[in-house]
């Protein structure tokens, strides 16, 4: 392979983990994607935006009802997804580790997604599973971006590569009746995957993934968003209605365009 010792490193990293986890590429831009968060959420609760993002983030439970959670969650989302620049810089966060794991030329997500997760909350948790089974093209990455510490069950889990190939040798056997008996039959083998404010995690949605009831004292807040090489397949989620291409080298747009000449 051609590649430098720098991406040969997060190359076998991501390749035996199933996921790399770094200090954001820009933390700048990180830092205006909080500050955005902070705008909309100040607005919705029709409070000042001069308090402390991490108070504000972390102990938002106090001020939203459970019963209010999906609908003040839909409305962030809607809030954020409006704003010029936001996928752009979303983008910058996580770019150099992008282009080793999954080339330069990329399709991304339309819409950036939001988990928020209450303490103690059942109401909104991911059970284990792939996006691959649910019809996702396994060429897809998620960078998964939290805007406040994530760590313990405020974090999320993955099922490395190598279980995951055992998961898969007996997964009518092991897997059981249901999601919470396939969690049992791996939990010994999953990695919780602690990421903190400043860090970007880069994971292979391909592997088993998921959350449980956060039992820790604060509110998680974290985005995900998908990434794919444009010419690699697609899988359910299709380029034009998903996804859109946000890099097109100069060589690709003049191949795009090329006509024969006449005769
Ligand atoms: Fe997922």
């Amino acid at each position: 392979m051609f590649t430098t010792k720098t991406e040969q490193q997060l190359t076998t990293e991501y390749l035996s983990q199933g996921y790399i986890i770094r200090p954001v590429a820009d933390i700048e831009a990180l830092n205006w994607i909080r500050q955005q968060f902070v705008d909309i959420v100040s607005e919705a609760l029709g409070i000042n935006n001069d308090i402390d993002p991490e108070v504000l983030l972390n102990q938002i439970h106090e001020r939203v009802p459970v019963t209010e959670l999906n609908n003040f969650r839909l409305k962030i989302i809607r809030g954020f997804n409006a704003i010029d620049g936001f996928r752009e810089h979303y983008y910058q966060v996580a770019r150099p580790f992008l282009d080793t794991i999954v080339g330069n030329e990329l399709a991304m997500q339309l819409r950036v997604n939001l988990s928020i997760q209450f303490p103690h909350d059942d109401s909104s948790l991911l059970p284990v599973h792939a996006d691959t089974w649910a019809g996702d093209s396994p060429y897809e990455v998620v960078v998964w971006l939290p805007i406040v510490n994530c760590y313990g069950t405020k974090a999320m889990y993955l099922l490395p590569p190598a279980k995951a190939a055992e998961l898969n040798q007996n997964f009518s056997k092991s897997a059981g009746q249901n999601s919470e008996e396939l969690y049992h039959a791996i939990s010994n083998d999953v990695k919780w995957l602690n990421v903190n404010y400043g860090e970007v995690l880069v994971f292979d949605q391909a592997l088993p993934h998921g959350n449980r009831i956060n039992s820790e004292s604060e509110t998680r807040w974290s985005m995900n968003c998908r990434f794919k090489g444009v010419f690699t397949p697609y899988g359910d989620k299709k380029l034009g209605e998903f996804f859109e291409p946000i890099i097109l080298r100069a060589a690709t747009q003049t191949g795009m365009s090329y006509k024969l000449p006449g005769i």
